[in-house]
């Protein structure tokens, strides 16, 4: 295994366990001690959201002052930012949008505090600038034709491109798509949706996805696929892991604490596909954990994925899996299925075969099994 690069956000190892029902259960953490910790720790780096590091309406001698010490901590403790992103859910003119709020002002005003975070993220060297779309949704689907907010939504990205581009930064941009939550539904929803919506952009080569694990889950939709789909199209350029049921709320748990084997299926496709971006773990520990238990957390998720890396190595090597996997034909859907010299009708008359193949059988009890007995170390 290549040596992963494990990031954190400031934001999930400081997450003081406030939810929607309760107050914070553990006391605020200095962003910038954090740092050191999660090297020790093995974590090749960090993320970070404008807000996380500069509180908001910092002057600008503070904001200074503030970024100099945690670029002094990051190179003290040998760490890169995997990605930096603006907080554009939080301050309360955000309620009905950012880039896509019915007024206008609110809307260059998100663009403004974009650019600042962009100006951040490039003095910090994040190799990512990440757009997620907390608010940018709906909640009466009536208010806003979705039409006129994907048109200023790509208006939004284009002109940071733009900018970014016009500063001679070299950031790349991944758009991170979500259901739902904060707002009753959001806009670019799926995978799928930010993959198309990068086609209409005016610098497509310039922007990529952020897929993270929850958020198609929550969907009920494979990760797996999603994320197959993300790499298929050159498009996967910062992915972010945790753990989440099907059908709950948000829940951001430890990556790998929920379904393991969509979690084993994740990680083989990663590393079959040498994705070398940051693996960032964007979740946060149980409500109920005290300070220590949050480093637990951290080096859960770093070891989690280790784990399954080496046992999608062992299933790769396993003479019994390739033996599977041929009985399965996974390798023949490799193969072009029409050569130069079919001719058409040839193929036509290849429906004559169907009720024959219709008998056979695909081996993908005995090949998932064997899946489930290299993840539980059962063989
Ligand atoms: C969420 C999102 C966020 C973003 C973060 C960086 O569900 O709240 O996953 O954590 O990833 O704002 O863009
Ligand atoms: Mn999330
Ligand atoms: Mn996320």
């Amino acid at each position: 295994m290549t040596n992963p690069r494990f990031t954190f956000g400031l934001w999930t190892v400081g997450n003081p366990g406030r939810d929607p029902f309760g107050e914070p259960t553990r006391a605020p953490v200095d962003p910038i001690d954090t740092i050191g910790r999660l090297g020790e720790l093995g974590a090749w780096g960090i993320s970070l959201h404008d807000d996380d590091l500069v509180p908001f309406a910092s002057s600008v001698a503070e904001r200074d002052r503030i970024v100099a010490r945690a670029a002094q901590a990051l190179r003290d403790a040998g760490m890169g930012v995997g990605m930096a992103t603006t907080n554009l859910f939080t301050h309360p003119a955000f309620k009905d949008g950012a880039f896509t709020s019915n007024d206008r002002r609110v809307r260059r005003a998100a663009i403004g505090k974009a650019m600042a975070a962009i100006d951040l993220g490039a003095e910090l060297d994040a190799e990512n600038f990440i757009f997620w779309g907390g608010r940018e949704g709906v909640e009466a689907a009536v208010a806003k034709d979705p039409r006129d907010a994907l048109d200023r939504y790509r208006e939004a990205i284009d002109v940071l491109a733009d900018y970014s581009v016009g500063q001679g930064y070299r950031m790349r941009f991944a758009i991170e798509p979500k259901p739902n939550e904060p707002r009753g539904d959001l806009f670019l929803p799926t995978i799928g949706h930010a993959l198309h919506f990068i086609t209409t952009l005016a610098r497509p080569e310039l922007v990529g996805v952020n897929p993270e694990v929850a958020h198609e889950t929550m969907a009920g939709l494979s990760f797996h696929h999603g994320v197959g789909q993300a790499l298929w199209a050159g498009k996967l350029f910062h992915i972010d892991l945790n753990g989440q049921r099907i059908g709950r709320y948000d829940q951001d748990y430890r990556f790998g604490a929920e379904d393991l084997k969509e979690a084993f299926l994740l990680v083989r496709l990663l590393q079959r596909a040498g994705y070398d971006g940051p693996l960032h773990f964007d979740a946060h520990a149980y409500r109920n954990a005290d300070a220590q238990d949050v480093w637990a957390f951290a080096a859960g998720c770093m070891s989690t994925y280790r784990t399954l890396a080496a046992r999608a190595a062992e299933f790769d090597a396993s003479d019994e899996v390739a033996a599977a996997l041929e009985a399965a034909s996974t390798p023949e859907l490799a193969l072009a299925s029409i050569g130069s010299d079919d001719r058409p009708d040839d193929l036509k008359a290849l429906v004559g075969e169907l009720d024959g193949l219709a008998r056979r059988g695909y081996a993908n009890e005995r090949l998932d099994q064997l899946l489930v007995d290299v993840l539980l170390a059962a063989r």
